[in-house]
C-alpha cells in the first residue's frame, strides 16, 4: 500500500554512495506547507533508502542536498532560472563556496517538491548522482485525475473498492489517507483532480459538498493539488429554482456567475469545472437549440475572474443521431474550432468510442487548431479486463501520444501546444484509485496511474522508461528481476488486445459491465450499445466498413491518414476491422485468410497469457511473498478467461462464417 513509494534499502555499496551525496538538507527556509513537504521527503526517502536520516540545515556543509528559489539561492550557483517556468526544476552536483554539493533548484517550491522527487528517483535507478546535471520542465499545463466517484461512494468503472472520498465524514474528519494520495499524485506530477464523477449530480455544488471539497482542497494544496469539480449543467433549474439552463439566458449566466463567486470562496485556488453535457442523457446547451461552445463559454465567463478553467469533453453521441457513432464528436465539435473562451479545453478522449483495447487516435486531434484540446486517457481499466487482468498502459498511452495525426504533428504535439500554438494544455486520466488496501485494485494497476503522471509531464517518455522506473521502485531494483517484470508488462496490452478485440474489433464486451465477451448480444435499448453493431460479423464477413464505401468516417482524419486507412491493404492489421468490413477469405500481410488469422490472434492472446503466467512464476523470490502471491492468483484468473473469450469469440464468429478451424488448431473449450 505504499505504492511505488517504498524506498526500499539500497545495496551496502549504494547506501555509502548515497550517504556521501545526502549528509543535510539545506534551505533558506522560513518553510511554506510544500517546502516542508520536500525537506520531510528527501529526509524520509534517504533514511530509508540509505539506512541515514540526513538532519536539516542551513550551512552548505560538504555533500549537502540544497534546495534553492531564486529568493534563497547560495552565493555562486549559476542557473537560467527562466527555463525552469513555474513547476520545473533542475538537479545539479556542483561545487559552490568550495563544497561539492546537489542543488535541487526551481522558481516555486512546488518545483522543489517535484524535483525532491525526481532525485529521490534518480537515487533508486541507480544513477550517478555526483555527476546529476539535469533540468525538467512539464510539457503539459493541467496533469488531472478524474475520479468518477459518486456522492454514495461508488464509483462509476471503479474496480478497487469504494470512494476514498468519504463524504460522510468530511469536512471534518480528513484522515491520512487524502495527504498519501496527495503526496502520491505530486511524485508524478499530476497537480489536479476532478472529485466527482462526470455524469454529476447538481448536489455536489451545494454549499455543504463544496465545505467537504474544500476540506480536501486544504490537505491537497502543500502537494499542489488543485481540486476541480464536475459541474451538471441543468445545475441551475435543480439547485437555483430557474426555469432553463439556456446558456444564453441572463438569468442563467448569474446563476453560474454566483456559484463560481461562491466556489472561490470556498477554495480560492480551485481549478475548475469538467462538463458532460448532451452525452448519454446528460442536460446540455443543445437542449435548448445553443451549441458545445455556447454552453462551454458561459461557465468560462464565470470562470475567468478566478482564473479558472473549463474542461468541456467531446465524449459525446446521440441516440437521436443514427450515424456512425465513432463520427459524432467530430462532427459537433470540429465546426465549432475557434469559438471557444480562451479558458476553455476541449477534452477529447483517446479514440473516437471509447477507451477500447485498442483504438485509432481520435480525428480531432489536429483537426481544430483554434482550440485548446486536452487527452482523456482512462486509466480505470473499464474494457481491459477490470483489476483482475494485467494491462500495462503505458503502451497504449505511448502510441496514441506519437501517433501521427498528418496534420503535421503527433497527438503528443497537438496536446502539449506545441504544434499550434496554444498555452492552456491538458491531459486527464480517469482514477482507477478506491479504499482497496493496494489503492488501485491490483499490484500491476498501480503502474497505469504511475504511468499517467509521468506521461503527462512528459508525453514524449517511453513506456518502458517508464516501466522500469516504476518496477524498481515498486518491486526490485535488481536489474535482472526488473527487466524481466518490464518485459511482463511490455507485451500485456497487446495481450489483452488480442485476447478480447483483436485485428480492430471493439466493443465486444458483455453489456453494462464491459466485463468478458458477448459478441452475440443484439437487443439492448440503443442499437450503438450492441457488440453486432460493431463486429457486423455475418456470412460475408466481419468488421465495420468506415471507408468511403461505408459510414466514411475515416475522411474526418488528415488526408494523409485518411488515405492509408480508407484502403484495407494499408490498413495497419491492428485496425483492420475498425475500418473496413471484409470477406472471411481476404488475405491478411501473414499469407493467412482472414478467418484464419483471426483465429490465430485469439490463439496468440491465449498463449501470451499463459506466458505471462510463466514469466510472473519465475520471479518467485524476487517479490515478496504476499504481492508474489497476489500477481499469480490473478494471473490465473487472466489465463481461464483468455479461454473464455477465445472459445465465445470464436464459437460466436464460427457460427457467422460457417467455416471450420483450420488444420491443427483447438476447438474452443
Ligand atoms: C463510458 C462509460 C460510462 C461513462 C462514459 C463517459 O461510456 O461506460 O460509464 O460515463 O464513458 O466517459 O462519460
Amino acid at each position: 500500500h505504499e505504492l511505488w513509494l517504498r524506498y526500499r534499502p539500497l545495496s551496502a555499496a549504494g547506501q555509502a554512495g548515497l550517504r556521501a551525496v545526502a549528509r543535510a538538507v539545506v534551505h533558506g527556509g522560513p518553510a511554506s506547507p510544500t517546502l516542508r513537504a520536500a525537506v520531510a521527503e528527501l529526509r524520509r526517502g534517504v533514511a530509508a533508502l540509505a539506512g541515514r536520516e540526513p538532519p536539516e540545515g542551513r550551512r552548505l556543509v560538504p555533500g549537502a542536498l540544497v534546495l534553492a528559489t531564486p529568493e534563497f539561492a547560495p552565493a555562486g550557483l549559476q542557473l537560467r532560472w527562466r527555463d525552469l517556468g513555474r513547476e520545473g526544476y533542475a538537479l545539479r552536483r556542483t561545487r559552490l563556496q568550495g563544497r561539492e554539493v546537489t542543488v535541487i533548484a526551481a522558481n516555486t517550491d512546488l518545483g522543489l517538491l517535484y524535483g525532491s522527487f525526481a532525485w529521490l528517483r534518480a537515487a533508486q535507478a541507480g544513477a550517478e548522482l555526483r555527476r546529476l546535471d539535469a533540468t525538467s520542465v512539464p510539457k503539459v499545463g493541467l496533469r488531472l485525475l478524474n475520479h468518477w466517484d459518486n456522492l454514495d461512494r461508488s464509483v462509476e468503472r471503479g474496480y478497487a473498492g469504494a470512494s476514498i472520498w468519504d463524504w460522510w465524514k468530511l469536512p471534518d474528519i480528513t484522515g491520512p489517507r487524502y495527504a498519501e494520495y496527495a503526496r502520491a499524485n505530486a511524485s508524478i506530477g499530476i497537480n489536479g483532480t476532478v472529485l466527482n464523477n462526470v455524469n454529476a449530480k447538481a448536489e455536489s455544488l451545494t454549499a455543504p459538498f463544496l465545505a467537504k471539497a474544500a476540506a480536501l482542497a486544504d490537505v491537497f494544496r502543500p502537494y499542489g493539488l488543485k481540486v476541480f469539480l464536475s459541474a451538471r449543467f441543468s445545475a441551475p433549474v435543480e439547485l437555483g429554482g430557474l426555469k432553463t439552463a439556456d446558456p444564453l439566458d441572463p438569468a442563467v449566466r448569474a446563476w453560474w456567475r454566483a456559484k463560481a463567486d461562491e466556489v472561490y470562496r470556498a477554495m480560492p485556488d480551485f481549478g475548475g469545472f469538467l462538463v458532460k453535457a448532451n452525452s448519454e442523457g446528460q442536460p446540455g446547451p443543445q437542449d435548448y437549440g445553443r451549441t458545445h461552445a455556447d454552453g462551454a463559454n458561459m461557465l468560462a465567463e464565470a470562470l475567468a475572474p478566478h482564473g479558472g478553467v473549463v474542461l468541456w469533453r467531446a465524449f459525446v453521441y446521440a441516440h437521436e443521431n443514427a450515424g456512425d457513432r465513432a463520427g459524432q464528436a467530430y462532427a459537433e465539435f470540429q465546426p465549432l474550432d475557434g469559438r471557444f473562451a480562451p479558458n476553455v479545453v476541449v477534452q477529447v478522449k483517446n479514440g473516437p468510442i471509447d477507451f477500447q483495447p485498442r483504438e485509432p487516435f481520435h480525428p480531432l486531434f489536429g483537426a481544430m487548431p483554434r482550440t485548446p484540446l486536452g487527452l482523456e486517457l482512462q486509466i480505470t481499466k473499464e474494457y481491459l479486463g477490470f483489476s483482475t487482468h494485467l494491462a500495462y498502459l503505458g503502451t497504449l498511452f505511448e502510441e496514441v501520444l506519437r501517433a501521427d495525426t498528418g496534420h503535421g504533428g503527433t497527438v503528443a504535439r497537438v496536446v502539449d501546444g506545441r504544434l499550434q500554438g496554444q498555452r492552456l494544455t491538458a491531459m486527464a486520466g480517469v482514477a482507477n484509485i478506491g479504499t482497496d488496501r493496494n489503492w488501485c485494485g491490483s499490484q500491476f494497476d498501480q503502474a497505469n496511474w504511475y504511468a499517467f503522471g509521468r506521461m503527462a509531464w512528459d508525453p514524449d517518455l517511453s513506456a518502458r522508461a517508464v516501466a522500469e522506473e516504476w518496477a524498481a521502485q515498486t518491486f526490485s531494483a535488481r536489474r535482472a528481476a526488473r527487466d524481466a517484470i518490464v518485459e511482463l508488462m511490455m507485451g500485456s496490452r497487446e495481450a489483452v488486445a488480442d485476447t478480447m478485440t483483436p485485428l480492430g474489433l471493439h466493443h465486444l464486451m458483455g453489456s453494462g459491465h464491459h466485463y468478458g465477451p458477448a459478441p452475440w448480444v443484439d437487443d439492448l435499448e440503443r442499437p450503438d450499445w450492441n457488440p453486432v453493431y460493431y463486429h457486423r460479423a455475418g456470412r460475408d464477413g466481419i468488421g465495420f466498413d468506415r471507408s468511403p464505401t461505408g459510414s466514411n468516417t475515416v475522411a474526418q482524419y488528415a488526408a494523409p491518414v485518411a488515405r492509408l486507412w480508407a484502403d484495407p491493404r494499408t490498413t495497419p492489421p491492428a485496425l483492420l476491422l475498425w475500418f473496413h468490413h471484409l470477406p472471411w477469405d481476404y488475405r491478411m500481410p501473414s499469407g493467412r485468410t482472414l478467418w484464419a488469422e483471426l483465429v490465430a490472434r485469439y490463439d496468440a492472446g491465449v498463449a501470451a497469457v499463459d506466458d505471462m503466467g510463466r514469466r510472473w512464476a519465475a520471479l518467485r523470490g524476487e517479490v515478496d511473498g504476499e504481492r508474489h502471491a497476489e500477481v499469480a492468483a490473478y494471473l490465473a484468473v487472466q489465463a481461464k478467461e483468455a479461454r473464455w473469450w477465445r472459445g465465445a469469440c470464436l464459437g460466436y464468429f464460427q457460427s457467422a462464417s460457417s467455416l471450420p478451424l483450420p488444420p491443427g488448431v483447438r476447438p474452443p473449450e
